[in-house]
């Protein structure tokens, strides 16, 4: 079989830098240390990396007090932190109809609790008219949440114009930047934003099991869970500061090294560039895509107004199979399926029959993007 080439970067970006794999090590074998927890060296070192991952993420967000940032397991904690520990019976949320499962799922078990919520519909190419959500405003609506990029078609959404609109109604703004953090810019003053939840291991190029969520001051929010922090141990409350009110149990510091490393790596590059690369990368498959006969391309279909992912099928092949096909004759690694985000597929009209999508990365060369485009004007020949 040929070499492996890697398209699934939105499902978890792969490889990492190596200064990512690096640090990851160098905290397990050299550092350890519990951060938080007692007074000895080892700890205070691994103290030292959680203050410098958070201003390293501060400064990537335009974010004025590290502390406001908690860490988590991953962006759909994040995600659920802020709804739940936010809303309450009677308040009305608006979303988009592009949006995850980790903001429609716990928005639907939210609605047993008499929390509503609006999904704004966005057009057949996922996109959001600002205008819709503004148009949706109860008297009773506390929170707009929504995505900063689609998963699946990667549409980029309007959020500094949906964050004039949170502010002009005096909203909660909350943004999933699962698919643009590391990769677009994001300004919380400028956009708005009262809760950013991130991912560590899509464009940040952490590892996986990192990610977490920063909270404005002066936003009232509950933790979903209380424990130990290291921090006023002697009260059975659970601290009210941040981070530590959202942070309890121990940290991955290890993986917090490798997002660190990460962070520091993309600002050595510049997202700038990062993001011109891909878009170059989106503009070649895009182009050899549109030629290949019985092949649907769903999404913008302009690398100006999305992130890296393409969304396509087949007329005459199953998406499962599909992707089946070109990962064991081809070694293309893409994802299949409903990629976790259903009402984007009934958006664009893919809900019954699925699509195959592919993600390049800032490591996936202009070679293996004419691989890719080879290999599907292959299927497409065998399928005549
Ligand atoms: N949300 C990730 C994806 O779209 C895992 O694949």
């Amino acid at each position: 079989m040929a070499e492996t080439i890697y398209m699934d970067n939105a499902a978890t970006s792969f490889p990492k830098p190596e200064c990512v794999y690096q640090a990851i090590d160098d905290f397990n074998r050299n550092i350890g240390g519990n951060p938080g927890r007692g007074s000895n060296q080892q700890s205070l070192k691994a103290g030292t990396v959680l203050v410098e991952a958070r201003e390293a993420l501060a400064r990537l967000f335009s974010i004025d007090d590290s502390n406001q940032i908690a860490f988590m397991s991953n962006i759909t904690e994040a995600l659920n932190v802020g709804l739940k520990g936010i809303l309450k019976k009677g308040d009305h949320v608006i979303t988009t109809s592009m949006e995850h499962n980790s903001v429609a799922r716990p928005l639907f078990a939210l609605a047993s609790q008499d929390v509503e919520w609006t999904a704004v519909q966005c057009d057949g190419e996922g996109n959001l008219d600002p205008g819709e959500v503004a148009k949706a405003v109860r008297p009773n609506t506390r929170m707009i949440c929504m995505m900063h990029a689609s998963n699946l078609t990667g549409t980029i959404m309007p959020i500094e114009a949906v964050g004039q609109i949170a502010k002009e109604h005096d909203l909660l703004f909350m943004v999933d930047s699962a698919q643009t953090a590391g990769v677009l810019p994001i300004d919380v003053k400028r956009c708005n934003i009262d809760l950013l939840a991130f991912t560590g291991h899509k464009s940040l190029l952490g590892p996986q099991g990192t990610g977490g969520l920063y909270v404005k001051p002066g936003v009232s929010i509950k933790p979903l869970k209380e424990g130990g922090t290291g921090s006023l141990s002697e009260y059975l409350e659970h601290p009210q500061m941040m981070p530590d009110l959202l942070e309890c149990g121990t940290h991955n510091t290890p993986g917090i090294a490798g997002l660190l490393a990460g962070i520091r790596f993309i600002n050595q590059i510049g997202m700038e560039s990062i993001r011109n690369y891909e878009t170059k990368l989106m503009a070649l498959l895009l182009d050899g895509m549109k030629a290949i006969p019985g092949l649907n391309v769903y999404g913008p279909r302009n690398p100006q107004k999305q992130t890296a992912v393409i969304c396509f099928n087949f007329d005459e092949i199953d998406c499962g199979a599909l992707s089946m096909m070109l990962d064991y004759e081809f070694g293309i690694i893409t994802r299949s399926g409903t990629h976790c985000a259903p009402l984007a597929h009934k958006t664009i009209g893919t809900l019954e029959l699925g699509a195959c999508r592919i993600s390049p990365g800032f490591f996936t060369s202009e070679e293996e993007v004419a691989k890719v485009i080879k290999a599907l004007e292959m299927i497409a020949a065998k399928t005549k």
